[in-house]
C-alpha cells in the first residue's frame, strides 16, 4: 500500500478523489490512465482503494515524473495525454485501458514556483510552458504575436472584456520577461472599477497559458480520437476547471452518444448516429461544499463521467 506523505498535501491537493475512486470502481482490476499525473494524489488514492489495479501515468511536465511515488502497480512517463495511444502502444498496452483520469489545468506546485512563470502573484521568468513540447514560452508569445493575435487570445482564451485595451498597453510597452511587470501592465489596463472581482490579471495568465501549452487543441484531440483507448466498459472521468474546457468535454461526448435523431418512419437509419460512449454524468459532478471550504480551488471543478459501450 502506498500512504500519503506531507510532500503530496504541498505538491496538489486532488479534488473530487472520493468521486474519482467510486466513477473508476469499474477499472479495479484492470489499467487506468491517469493522463494528468501531477502531484499523483488520485493515483495514490485509486491505488490505495484497489489493490488489483495498475496505472500508467503521464505527464507533460518532467517535474511531474521525477516527483512520482514508487509503487510496483505504478508506471509514470513524460507524455502529453493528448498522445495516449502511442504511449500505450510503447508500453505494450495497445488493446485498450479499462478507465482514464483527467484532472485538467496546472497544478498548485506548478503555481507556486515562481520561476515556472504561471503566477501573476510573484516575480518569476514569462515562461508558463508545462514542458518541452510547448515550443514557445510565454515571453516568446507576449513579445512578438500582433496586438490583434494578442486581443483575440486574451478574449478567446480567457474570455476576458477589456482584451483589446490590455492587448495595446501589452504591445505598447513590451519586451516583458517578468512575470511581475506583465501582471502590473495588465492591471493598470483594467478600469479601476473592474479591478475589484479578483486579480485584474488573473483572466489575461489564463489565456497565454492555454495559448502557449495549445491546451484546447490537445484536449479536443484528445477528445475525438484519445478517448478511443478505452475497451467496451471502460470508463472516462474529466475534471475541468473552467467552461472552455468543459464544453469541450460535454460537446465531445454528447456527439459520441448520440442515438439516431432520424424520423420514426424511416425504414432505415439515414442520420448514421451510432453512440459509442454513455455518458453517466447527466448532470456536472461538482464538489462538495466541505470540499471547497477545505481547497478553494476546487470552487470551478466540473466531472463529466462516460462509459465506452461499443467499439
Ligand atoms: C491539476 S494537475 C493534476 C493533479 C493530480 N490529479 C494530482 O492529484 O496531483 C494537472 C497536471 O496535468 C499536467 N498536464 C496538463 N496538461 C497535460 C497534457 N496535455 N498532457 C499531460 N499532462 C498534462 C500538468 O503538467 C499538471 O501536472
Amino acid at each position: 500500500m502506498t500512504q500519503p506523505t506531507p510532500r503530496d498535501k504541498a505538491y496538489h491537493t486532488p479534488v473530487m478523489v472520493d468521486e474519482t475512486v467510486f466513477w473508476l470502481s469499474t477499472a479495479s482490476h484492470g489499467t487506468i490512465v491517469d493522463g494528468t499525473f501531477g502531484g499523483g494524489g488520485h493515483s495514490r488514492a485509486l491505488l490505495n482503494h484497489y489493490n488489483e489495479l495498475r496505472i500508467i501515468g503521464l505527464d507533460r511536465d518532467p517535474d511531474a515524473v521525477a516527483n512520482s511515488f514508487t509503487d510496483d502497480r505504478l508506471t509514470v512517463v513524460n507524455a502529453n495525454y493528448r498522445d495516449i495511444a502511442a504511449s500505450l502502444g510503447s508500453l505494450d498496452v495497445a488493446g485498450g485501458v479499462e478507465g482514464i483520469l483527467l484532472d485538467l489545468g496546472v497544478s498548485s506546485h506548478q503555481l507556486d514556483v515562481a520561476e515556472r512563470g504561471f503566477s501573476y502573484h510573484s516575480s518569476g521568468p514569462l515562461d508558463m510552458r508545462m514542458g518541452p513540447d510547448a515550443e514557445r514560452s510565454a515571453a516568446d508569445l507576449i513579445n512578438t504575436e500582433s496586438e490583434d493575435a494578442l486581443a483575440r487570445i486574451l478574449r478567446v482564451y480567457g474570455e476576458e472584456k477589456f482584451a483589446r485595451r490590455i492587448a495595446r498597453a501589452v504591445v505598447s510597452h513590451r519586451p516583458f520577461q517578468d512575470t511581475a511587470d506583465l501582471a502590473s501592465c495588465i492591471a493598470d489596463a483594467v478600469p479601476a472599477a473592474a479591478r475589484r472581482s479578483g486579480h485584474p490579471a488573473r483572466k489575461s495568465f489564463q489565456a497565454i497559458r492555454i495559448a502557449v501549452n495549445d491546451e484546447l487543441v490537445g484536449l479536443t484531440d484528445f477528445m475525438e480520437t484519445g478517448i478511443d483507448s478505452l475497451v467496451v466498459g471502460g470508463r472516462l472521468v474529466v475534471m475541468a476547471y473552467h467552461s472552455l474546457e468543459d464544453r469541450i468535454v460535454k460537446r465531445a461526448l454528447v456527439a459520441r452518444s448520440r442515438t439516431c435523431v432520424c424520423p420514426p418512419d424511416l425504414p432505415q437509419c439515414a442520420c448514421g448516429a451510432s453512440p459509442d460512449f454513455s455518458i453517466l454524468s447527466r448532470k456536472a459532478i461538482k464538489p462538495t461544499q466541505d470540499e471547497v471550504a477545505a481547497n478553494p480551488r476546487a470552487r470551478s471543478a466540473v466531472m463529466r463521467v462516460a462509459e465506452r459501450i461499443s467499439q
